[in-house]
């Protein structure tokens, strides 16, 4: 690779890069994000590669791995260029029809295209709509790039931000732009980044840092992955920016171990930016020096907070310190340290690129430019997907998201990882931005949005959160290691039936302590799922404490399976299925359920035929009296039976 000189030798660099591309070549794409990884892409990218040999295609059609299209539900992805074609859930089987159908003949393959809710078929990806409604700044080129080939992001307009910062702007002028755009922080609380810059370039020490936050603890939450996986150098591209308002020559990618896809890219990019002189001494010969060293984080959620992640860097236990004094003034080594999440840093280039006039003409009036959401749980169309600030709720789970499934009610979303609170129906039209997320006790956090449906129990949900809350709290300080406890055991014991009067009151109260008076905001946020869960849906709590009923049927402790003598039809299913040996009967009796060695799994609900829908779920209820073992079964009679 030559080494770029200066601004003129990478426009010459992008001009030879387009000169040997030819548009209308068919370009062959296959996601190859770790979703799509998990349903064998690599074999359909093989099958590709070997098809195009069998019909000695390889002058004619470029074949191209590239990082997460975010319609993860669907993967592996494959999205033929120019049209744009795209096929969902693509097996290595499929290939070869794909190449002599579409490639050679110019036909559709119907089966695999996206079918809507009208039954039609829908060929070209932007107008699934999944991508529709969403405005894919940031996130976009991660399905035109190979995050292995620093070309294809140069191809793209990569770097051009960088050169442009370097040679026509002062690192002031940089900073000034990044404050006016009022980018806030993707990663946590949303806090001004031009402000925090700002605070590191006065603060006295040298050298300054800068670290990209790639830790993403956050369950459910893989958009700071994706980025890193599919487009490693626009988190570069913007982080040396960053470095150059800043005054920084050094920065750190911290990334979590489990992300290995993810520090793979990010190694071959660092290469590759540094072969470029993108990175290391001279920069594109600005006379600007800057590289950057990849940490790998240990896989603990609280590393993600600021001070924490620094003493890891350092190299000692990754524990958050009170910050007095904060880490943009006094960070890794007690130097002054500027922290920003992956997206944060991805977002810089457009800023720079295309100024901050035009970004803040994006979002809403506290809230500028656009977020990317994991969107999972009881959502049809799960991924990522980015869109403006400002887009309500509804639109993003309906429109996008294309509701819920099996035709259930919605009942909450919860937003910003796991102390993020949840938010009900009754605000579907609630526009998302920082603002207004934290106004209904929630957050945006780094993200995260998980759907909940009728069948989720809210109590239990808080519990669930609070579970994983209380295993990653470091400990070090009291309220938030012995409150969390105490929250969790009275979570605990309301979900096992043993809830009393008192206990939402009392869960309210140390919510209170453990939210004012803990050190980091790890403890601090605990609280909102519990809060929030309580204030939304205060009758699921009562109703298990008081009449001892969960009413999603989930807590365990407080339901009952049971088989309806009039509707069993003794087809001996359910009793062959249950993985405890709990039910009895025969091929002409009733099937019994022995609640001493009933599990709850819930297998038998499962697998009753509907026509009979003997087995039903009671909470709440007293049981009705079980017939005589040996009885019976009467066919043909009463219930649902034909
Ligand atoms: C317990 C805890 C975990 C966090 N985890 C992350 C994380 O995984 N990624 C992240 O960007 N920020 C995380 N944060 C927020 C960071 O402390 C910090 O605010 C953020 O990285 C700053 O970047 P931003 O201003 O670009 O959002 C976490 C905060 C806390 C309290
Ligand atoms: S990993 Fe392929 S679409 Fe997300």
């Amino acid at each position: 690779m030559p080494r770029l000189n200066s601004a003129t030798d990478l426009e010459r660099l992008r001009q030879e890069i387009l000169a040997h591309r030819d548009p209308n070549k068919p370009c062959v794409t296959i996601c190859s994000g770790t979703a799509c990884h998990a349903y064998a892409c690599e074999e359909v990218a093989e099958a590709f590669v070997k098809e195009i040999e069998r019909n000695g295609l390889q002058k004619e059609v470029d074949v191209r791995r590239t990082g997460c299209h975010g319609f993860c539900e669907r993967g592996p992805l494959v999205v033929i260029f120019p049209e744009e074609i795209c096929y969902l859930r693509v097996k290595p089987e499929d290939v070869p029809e794909i190449a002599s159908t579409t490639l050679i003949e110019k036909k559709l393959v119907d089966r695999l295209l996206y079918v809507d809710d009208s039954g039609q078929r829908i060929v070209r990806e932007g107008d699934i709509p999944f991508y529709k409604h969403q405005s894919r700044l940031v996130f976009g080129n991660n399905r035109l790039v190979d995050p292995k080939r620093i070309d294809d992001y140069i191809a793209l307009g990569g770097y051009n931000a960088l050169a442009k910062a370097l040679f026509e702007m002062t690192p002031e002028q940089v900073l000034d732009e990044v404050k006016r755009a009022n980018l806030r922080g993707r990663g946590g609380g949303g806090f001004p980044a031009g402000i925090k810059w700002e605070t590191t370039r006065n603060a006295p020490g040298e050298p300054k840092y800068v670290i990209v936050n790639a830790d993403e603890g956050d369950p459910g939450v893989y958009q700071d992955r994706s980025m890193l996986e599919g487009n490693p150098h626009s988190v570069l591209e913007g982080l040396t920016i960053g470095a150059y308002a800043i005054g920084s020559h050094q920065g750190f990618v911290y990334v979590r171990q489990e992300y290995p896809l993810a520090v793979e890219n990010l190694n071959v990019a660092l290469e590759q930016a540094r072969e470029y002189g993108f990175l290391g001494a001279n920069i594109l010969g600005s006379g600007f020096d800057f590289d950057v060293k990849v940490h790998r984080g240990a896989g603990a959620f609280v590393s993600g907070e600021s001070s924490a992640l620094m003493t890891a860097i350092e190299g000692r236990v990754g524990e958050p310190r009170p910050k007095y004094i904060r880490t943009a003034v006094s960070g890794i080594w007690g130097k002054p340290s500027n922290l920003n999440n992956v997206k944060t840093w991805a977002t810089v280039p457009l800023i720079i690129n295309r100024g901050a006039e035009w970004f803040t003409s994006i979002g809403t009036e506290g809230s500028k430019g656009t977020m990317i959401f994991s969107l999972v749980g009881k959502v049809n169309n799960t991924g990522l997907v980015e869109v403006p600030m400002g887009m309500t709720l509804r639109e993003l789970i309906f429109d996008i998201g294309g509701g819920i499934p099996h035709g259930k009610r919605f009942k909450g979303v919860q937003t910003g990882g796991p102390s993020g609170g949840i938010i009900p129906e009754k605000f579907l039209d609630l526009p998302i931005d920082f603002n207004e997320l934290t106004k209904v006790g929630s957050m945006m956090g780094s993200g995260g949005m998980i759907v909940m449906d009728e069948t989720n129990c809210m109590v239990d949900t808080a519990r669930y959160f609070l579970n994983f809350l209380a295993g990653e709290s470091c400990g070090k300080c009291l309220p938030c290691r012995e409150g969390i406890y105490q929250m969790l055991k009275i979570l605990n014991r309301i979900c096992a039936g043993k809830g009393r009067r008192g206990d939402i009151e009392l869960l309210g109260e140390i919510s209170e302590v453990v939210r004012d008076a803990s050190l980091c905001a790890l403890g601090q946020t605990v609280p909102n799922p519990v809060l929030s869960t309580i204030k939304y849906f205060r009758d699921e709590y009562e109703a298990h404490i008081e009449e001892k009923r969960c009413p999603a049927g989930v807590c365990k402790a407080l339901i009952t399976y049971y088989i309806e003598q009039e509707k069993c039809q003794a087809c001996m299913i359910c009793l062959r299925e249950c993985p405890v040996g709990a039910i009895t009967g025969g091929k002409n009796l009733i099937h019994i359920i022995d609640q001493d060695k009933c599990t709850k799994c819930g297998a038998c609900l499962e697998v009753c035929p509907p026509r009979f829908g003997a087995v039903t779920k009671l909470s709440g209820m007293k049981l009705p009296e079980p017939v005589r073992q040996g009885t019976e079964v009467i066919r043909n009679r009463g219930g649902r039976n034909e």
